[in-house]
């Protein structure tokens, strides 16, 4: 499929993810998709619980629906928030992410849809190999 096609439909997913964010905490909603190779579209959102400290990232929230639907391939992931700012991941999410792909591609949203393109491996220098 056409390249920028692709990237308005991961975009799209990533505020779907958005909106259903569960987030009765913070009331900070955050979206994520991740794009693999093969062009599938994995989105996730945050999760909050009264338990605090369970609460799930939306990144990582996108990483695990890939990988339990069989997909590690991840080429970029679409980040938005609520916010209109550009907000980067956590470090954990930072982490998380660059094991799978250091040179996957970071598109920051805010919430008006304007972007910021980033490498991950560049967001996260030295980061835990083992
Ligand atoms: N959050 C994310 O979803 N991704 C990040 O990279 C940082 C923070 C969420 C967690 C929590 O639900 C809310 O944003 C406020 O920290």
């Amino acid at each position: 499929m056409d390249k920028k096609l692709l990237e308005n439909q991961l975009i799209d997913a990533a505020f779907t993810a958005m909106g259903h964010s569960h987030s009765p905490h913070s009331k900070f909603k955050v979206g994520a998709a991740l794009l693999t190779k093969s062009g599938k579209i994995y989105p996730g959102t945050n999760v909050e619980f009264d338990a605090y400290t369970l609460t799930v990232c939306a990144e990582r929230a996108a990483l695990f629906n890939g990988i339990s639907n069989g997909d590690k391939n991840f080429i970029s992931i679409a980040i938005s928030t609520s916010s209109d700012k550009f907000k980067f991941p956590c470090g954990l999410c930072r982490q998380a992410l660059v094991e799978f792909n250091p040179n996957m591609e970071i598109i920051l949203l805010n919430r008006n849809r304007k972007l910021k393109r980033y490498i991950l491996k560049d967001l996260i220098p030295n980061y835990f190999k083992l």
